[in-house]
């Protein structure tokens, strides 16, 4: 079978989702984390890869995405970014690196964006964050934000349950997306909260609006790659489709390898020199 690209390339930009958002056509994003994973979700026709901090949880396997490091993030993202011709490379900001201190905050975004060739960063938080994203929107580094259950924020909420779904919450959240937008934010995850909030915000504000169990009124949809193709089954929220089972294809693929090389029916004569 041939190699050639399925698909013609021309690089996704962020001026490409704000296009695609003023046509109404959805945007379909994924995560990945590593060369291999990259390229075929590249060449499948993703629109956007997320170097997601969900890699602490996937990837390194903690409980939350919290112990992840910057350097741990950068290792990850230039694995990708070697990968990806045609996607949109976004890299999640890991915790503590953006939180407290602005200059700190562009320290890190220009680390990401230098070491590992990322089109943009990504960003947890609304208005509490607000100097660091706008220090960073400054120096040219595109940002898309994250409202919602941000996951960084765990021991926070102290549960992974559905945000803003009393007024309060929820109007802050609104609030936070037009600062996002009026800032120079060019997109925003919302994760897990009502459908019809999610609905309000992609339809009041200008810019992308990418659902993550924030219903199908949104301008596109992510999923965590490991999650949707049946890698991690102990993880099933509501929002979750499973494309895969590839946690039993793999089990079954290893199964068959124990036995063939215990049985001496692997290699055969074809398969030796
Ligand atoms: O880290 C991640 O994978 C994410 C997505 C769940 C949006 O932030």
């Amino acid at each position: 079978m041939s190699s050639a690209k399925i698909f013609p390339v021309s690089k996704v930009t962020t001026h490409v989702l704000q296009e695609m958002k003023l046509k109404n056509e959805k945007i379909a994003m994924l995560t990945a984390y590593d060369y291999s994973m990259a390229r075929i979700i590249d060449q499948a026709g993703i629109d956007v890869i997320l170097v997601g901090d969900s890699a602490s949880n996937v990837m390194a396997g903690n409980t939350t995405t919290l112990p992840i490091t910057l350097d741990q993030m950068i290792y990850h993202a230039t694995s990708v970014t070697k990968a990806v011709d045609r996607a949109l490379v976004v890299v999640d900001m890991p915790f503590g690196t953006y939180q407290g201190n602005s200059k700190e905050a562009l320290h890190s975004a220009i680390r990401i964006m230098k070491e590992s060739g990322a089109n943009t960063i990504k960003m947890e938080g609304g208005k509490e964050i607000l100097e660091s994203v706008n220090r960073i929107l400054s120096a040219g580094i595109p940002i898309m934000g994250h409202l919602g259950l941000t996951p960084q924020s765990i021991h926070k909420f102290g549960t992974y349950v559905v945000r803003a779904k009393k007024e309060e919450e929820a109007e802050k959240l609104v609030e936070d997306a037009h600062l996002l937008e009026k800032a120079g934010c060019y997109a925003i995850v919302l994760e897990k909260i009502p459908a019809d909030l999610a609905k309000r915000v992609a339809k009041e504000v200008s810019i992308p609006i990418i659902g993550i169990g924030a219903g199908s009124d949104v301008d596109g949809q992510v999923l965590v790659i490991h999650d949707m193709l049946g890698i991690t089954q102990d993880f099933s929220p509501r929002f979750l489709r499973r494309y895969h089972n590839l946690k039993e294809e793999i089990t079954g693929s290893v199964q068959s390898y124990i036995e063939d090389v215990k049985s001496v029916h692997f290699p055969n004569e074809r398969e030796q020199y």
